[in-house]
């Protein structure tokens, strides 16, 4: 979480023809911390190639000295409905807007994250790499687009850019330079593509008897992995398929369980019930896969629907649907199952949000996880990784887990700072692991949660933690809203506006505001009161309100963890 390095230097000490500068900037926005990731590894390289690197985070660049870059490279993700990380926002803005420079003189490559299960697939980093263009700037590498498997692809445009980068200079032989790996740059050998196997200590259910909701508790040992967290991270994941489905599709396919297929890079060999069990992704499609499943399959009905002209249809599918959905409405039985594995997407890790303080539980890991379960076509659907949570591990069972650092939500540097935070259901994880942290530091910085869920009696996640802390003054207020215990629902932002005169206080003494938990709906909503606030309280107006949120966006002052 450091600040940005200051601009590099001006660019007129090189001549206009001169072969390549060897000044890169490189700007990262990052929700979850993969482009962060990525960016630094890069950084790495170029600094190993001779190259002087600005590494920056997009909120902490400032925009007008982007016409004495020479070298941009751009790591980005999308998120949602096709948007910035918050920490992109605006940059992205400011560069859309007529403000921005023209950038003949400007040599840009983009990599864009994204989902290919989502419409909007790398919109963010398409943005950037059209507006640059329409700018005047001319690509040093064409933008790659990454799924969510994105290290082969990041590495390959790496590749492409040090190669680029290196022409025509001095800097040592670049043939066959290593492109950038997605590990985290703890100390630890264990990373995302390198899972820990750890052991599961806990798993309690903490919803009351009678609740509509199950939320599990985990705590997980990190013994012997030499693994880091601050609070604020995320830990990943690697689930595995609930095997009744993988019989069900295999079954469905015709296919036999034990026929043997290749997975992974090296082509290893393993059964098919195993592969589709733990190494592939069967309940999530994406538009890649029913193209290449058009393919393979002998019918036109899918060929029509992946035909151009129908995105409507085809969205509506994938959204409802899973595997094996798809291949008892488009009738693919018959599909070699050699050749259907290699559509399929490599399962990728779950991250949620760190419910512990490593300083408080040395070696461990907590992570309240919500098990997803519901009914749709007329089949139950469950939560890859929630359910096999919830179900189907034990005390003593180990899970393939990384540590994902998250530059973008952490505790402000000042311990005598006042937080605000706000997270409703399994939001409120990551407001456990900084209460922990504060509380074992003995910070005397004020502090106010906003709580919610549907039932006071059942869902009440770690009450007699926040009652606890409340009394020893680590949290120095509490607001909760249970929304199904009256006739009236009440939701969190409900209870800031209650308090908007108070809330408003403490913004003005300058109060790092955190939300985690649902973005389409919950943290939309926070927004707009968090605004409505400053217009009643601050007599701002709705502009003013909005650049107001950004700024401390920007100044980290409004940080977000939202799913
Ligand atoms: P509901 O399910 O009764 O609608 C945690 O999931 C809590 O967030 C629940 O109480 C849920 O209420 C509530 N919630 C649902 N939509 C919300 C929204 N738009 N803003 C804030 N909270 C919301």
């Amino acid at each position: 979480s450091g600040t940005a390095p200051s601009a590099p230097i001006a660019a007129n000490a090189v001549p206009a023809a001169a072969p390549v500068s060897k000044d890169v900037t490189v700007l990262y926005g990052s929700q979850t911390g993969n482009s962060h990731g990525l960016a630094k590894k890069l950084s790495k390289k170029l600094e190993e190639q001779g190259s002087l690197v600005t590494l920056s985070s997009m909120s902490d660049f400032k925009p007008n000295g982007l016409k004495k870059i020479q070298n941009l490279l751009i790591l980005v993700s999308t998120h949602g409905e096709g948007d910035p990380p918050d920490n992109a926002i605006a940059f992205h803005e400011f560069l859309h807007s007529k403000r921005a420079p023209q950038l003949e003189g400007l040599r840009y490559s983009v990599l864009a994250l994204g989902d290919t299960s989502y419409e909007f697939f790398c919109k963010t980093g398409k943005d950037f790499d059209l507006r640059l263009e329409e700018l005047g700037a001319k690509r040093l590498a064409p933008r790659v687009d990454c799924d969510v498997d994105f290290d082969e692809p990041a590495s390959e445009w790496a590749k492409h850019v040090l190669s680029a980068l290196s022409e025509g200079s001095a800097a040592p032989a670049v043939a066959g330079a290593a492109g950038v790996s997605a590990a985290s740059d703890t100390e630890s050998e264990y990373s995302r593509t390198n899972p820990f196997r750890a052991e599961v200590l806990e798993n309690l259910n903490l919803n009351g008897r009678g609740s509509d909701r199950e939320t599990r508790h985990l705590e997980i040992s990190l013994e012997g992995s030499n693994l880091q967290y601050e609070p604020g991270d995320s830990l990943g994941i690697y689930p595995e398929n609930d095997l009744r489905l993988v019989d069900e599709l295999i079954a469905a396919m015709g296919w036999n369980a034990d026929e043997l297929v290749a997975v992974g890079k090296n082509g290893e060999q393993r059964s098919l019930r195993d592969a589709l069990h733990s190494h592939y992704e069967i309940t999530v499609l994406t538009k890649p896969l029913l193209e290449h499943a058009a393919q393979l399959a002998e019918g036109w009905a899918l060929k029509e629907l992946v035909a151009a002209g129908r995105e409507q249809d085809l969205r509506a599918y994938i959204q409802e649907r899973d595997l094996l959905d798809l291949v008892q409405d488009y009738g693919l039985k018959g599909i070699p199952a050699g050749q259907f594995v290699t559509i399929l997407r490599k399962m990728p890790a779950r991250l949620y949000s760190i419910a512990s303080s490593s300083k408080a539980s040395p070696d461990e890991v907590h992570v309240t996880v919500r098990a997803v379960r519901y009914e749709s076509n007329g089949r139950n659907r469950y939560g890859v990784c929630s359910v096999h949570l919830a179900e189907r591990i034990q005390p003593g069972d180990t899970l393939p887990i990384y540590i994902q650092q998250n530059s973008n939500f952490k505790l402000p540097a000042n311990p005598e700072t006042p937080i605000i935070m706000i997270g409703p259901g399994t939001g409120v994880a990551p407001f456990r692991a900084f209460l922990a942290e504060r509380e074992e530091l003995g910070v005397e910085g004020k502090s106010w949660l906003f709580y919610g869920d549907q039932h006071f009696a059942t869902d009440f996640l770690y009450q007699i933690e926040w009652q606890r802390w409340l009394k020893d003054g680590v949290l120095s207020r509490m607001d909760v809203a249970f929304s199904r215990d009256t006739d009236k629902k009440v939701y969190v932002q409900h209870r800031m506006l209650e308090k908007s005169k108070e809330l408003y206080k403490w913004l003005q003494e300058g109060a790092c505001v955190y939300v985690c938990g649902d973005e389409k709906k919950m943290a939309h909503d926070v927004h707009s009161a968090l605004a409505t606030i400053l217009e009643q309280e601050g007599g701002l107006s709705p502009e003013e309100a909005a650049e107001y949120l950004i700024r401390m966006q920007q100044q980290k002052r409004y940080q977000r963890d939202v799913y």
